[in-house]
C-alpha cells in the first residue's frame, strides 16, 4: 500500500506552492508597506505556554508530544500570540514601543478537517504593541484590508465584522445571564453561526439560557461605547469603513482578548472566518513581561484561497509559476556539444534558462517540449553555429531569425 500524507496536511506540488506564495507576498507587501518587521518563532513550545491563556478550544486542539525517553511536554504551536507575548516578554522594557511586528508561521491543529479547515495550516500574523487606543486597531484592520484589496477582493466580497468583548458581555448580562455562566454563554455565542440552529437550541436548554439572549445581536445594534465610538472616527481617517461593520454576534473563542474584537468573512457568510483578532491587553503581563497594551490578528491561508477560487481571483497555482526566459536544444551532431555551454552562459547572465535532456533531434518535437515550459524563446542549436549563429524563436509571436551566438543575451533582455 502507498504511504499517504497524515489526515488534514496538504502536499504542495509547484502550482500549489506558487498559489501560496502568491498570497503571502500580498500578506508581505502589505505588512512592510505599513511598517511591520518580519519575526518567526519556533514550531514547537512548551505545552504550557497554551494551557495557561489560549482557552480550552485551541487547548483541545493541540498536538502535544515529549521528547524520546524525555518527560517534558510540548506542543505543535496552534497559533503564534503566545510565542509572541513570550517574545515580547523577554525583551521587557528594552523593547521600543511602538513594536510592530509581522509573521507568517506554519501552525499545527488536531480539528476535524473540512471545508476551511485543516490540521496544518499558514496564518498572517500582524500585531502592533504599545498603542492603547483604537487607532491601532484601525492600522492593523487596515493592514488587513490592504493585503485583500492587493489580492483582488473589495468591500463587496469581504466584510470586517468588528465587537467588543465588555459590549457584549454587558448586553448578556441584562439579558439575565449570571457572572458565573458568562464564559459559557461566550462560547456559544461564538460557536453559534456554526452550529445548526437545532444543535444550538439543544445547547441553550441544557444551560437554561434564553435564546432571544443569543438573537439580540442579529440585525443592527446600535451602541453608545466611547471606544467604538473612536475606532468608528479612526476607521473613516484610514478610509476602510466601508469594508468594516459592528457586528456583537462576534466574540472570538481565544480566552486572552481583552476589547475590540474582530473576524473577517467573505460577504455572503458561507465559508469559515478568513482572520480573526483583537486587543489582548493583559498577555504580554501574565508571561511576565511589562504591562503592554497589545492588538493584532491571524488571517490563515485555507480559507482566504477558497474564497480567492471562488471568485475567479486565483487559478490553480500554474498561472504564478516563473516563466523561463529561455528553453535551449539542440538540433543533433556537433551541435549537442553547445547546449551545457549555452545554457550556462546564459545563466550566468541572470536569465531563467533551461534546456532539453532528451535524446531526439527531432526539431518539431523539441519546440513542443519547449513550449510545454511556457518560454519566452527557444534557442536551436543546429548547423548555423559552424557561422557562429543560432536559430531565435519568440515563442509568443511565431517568429523566428537567425542570430549571432553571442547576442542571445541582449535579444533576450531586448
Ligand atoms: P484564530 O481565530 O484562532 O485566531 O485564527 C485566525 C485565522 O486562522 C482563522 O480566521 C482562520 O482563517 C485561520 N485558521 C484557524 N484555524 C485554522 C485551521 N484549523 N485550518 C485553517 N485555517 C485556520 C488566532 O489564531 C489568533 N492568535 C490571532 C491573533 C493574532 N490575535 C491577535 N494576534
Amino acid at each position: 500500500m502507498a504511504y499517504q500524507s497524515p489526515k488534514g496536511t496538504r502536499d504542495f506540488f509547484p502550482p500549489d506552492l506558487a498559489a501560496l506564495q502568491h498570497v503571502e507576498a500580498a500578506w508581505r507587501n502589505a505588512s512592510i508597506n505599513a511598517g511591520f518587521d518580519e519575526i518567526e518563532g519556533p514550531t514547537f513550545e512548551h505545552l504550557n505556554l497554551y494551557t495557561v491563556k489560549s482557552g480550552d478550544g485551541i487547548v483541545n486542539e493541540l498536538f502535544s508530544f515529549k521528547r524520546a525517553g524525555g518527560d517534558i511536554d510540548y506542543a505543535l504551536r496552534p497559533e503564534f500570540t503566545p510565542t509572541l507575548a513570550r517574545m515580547a516578554a523577554a525583551k521587557g522594557r528594552s523593547l521600543t514601543l511602538p513594536t510592530k511586528w509581522f509573521g507568517i508561521p506554519s501552525h499545527f491543529r488536531a480539528e476535524r478537517p473540512q471545508r476551511g479547515r485543516l490540521r496544518e495550516f499558514k496564518q498572517w500574523n500582524v500585531d502592533l504593541l504599545g498603542v492603547d487606543n483604537p487607532s491601532a486597531d484601525a492600522e492593523v484592520i487596515a493592514t488587513a484590508i490592504r493585503a485583500l484589496a492587493n489580492l483582488g477582493l473589495t468591500h463587496d466580497d469581504v466584510i470586517v465584522r468588528i465587537s467588543h468583548r465588555d459590549v457584549v458581555v454587558s448586553m448578556l448580562e441584562k439579558s439575565g445571564i449570571s457572572t458565573d455562566k458568562m464564559q459559557i454563554a461566550l462560547t456559544l455565542l461564538d460557536k453559534r453561526e456554526k452550529m445548526a440552529p437545532d444543535v444550538f437550541a439543544g445547547k441553550i436548554k441544557e444551560h437554561g439560557f434564553d435564546l432571544a439572549s443569543f438573537t439580540q445581536f442579529d440585525g443592527e445594534t446600535v451602541v453608545d461605547h466611547e471606544e467604538l465610538n473612536s475606532l468608528q472616527e479612526e476607521l473613516i481617517a484610514w478610509g476602510i469603513s466601508e469594508w468594516c461593520k459592528f457586528d456583537f454576534n462576534i466574540v472570538r473563542g481565544l480566552a486572552y482578548y481583552t476589547g475590540i474584537v474582530f473576524e473577517i468573512h467573505e460577504s455572503s457568510g458561507n465559508e469559515r472566518a478568513i482572520a480573526g483578532g483583537g486587543r489582548y491587553d493583559k498577555l504580554i503581563e501574565m508571561f511576565g513581561g511589562p504591562s503592554m497594551p497589545a492588538v493584532g490578528f491571524g488571517m490563515g491561508d485555507v480559507v482566504l484561497s477558497l474564497v480567492l477560487r471562488d471568485k475567479g481571483l486565483l487559478g490553480d497555482g500554474s498561472e504564478f509559476l516563473p516563466r523561463p526566459d529561455v528553453f535551449v536544444i539542440s538540433a543533433g551532431g556537433d551541435a549537442d556539444k553547445q547546449l551545457a555551454p549555452t545554457v550556462a552562459t546564459l545563466r550566468q547572465a541572470g536569465l531563467h534558462a533551461r534546456m532539453t535532456y532528451r535524446a531526439t533531434r527531432n526539431v518539431g518535437k523539441l519546440l513542443t517540449e519547449a513550449a510545454k515550459t511556457n518560454t519566452r524563446f527557444t534557442v536551436i542549436l543546429g548547423e548555423e553555429l559552424e557561422q557562429g549563429n543560432v536559430v531565435i524563436k519568440d515563442m509568443d509571436s511565431g517568429d523566428q531569425s537567425e542570430i549571432a551566438l553571442c547576442d542571445i543575451i541582449s535579444h533576450i533582455k531586448k
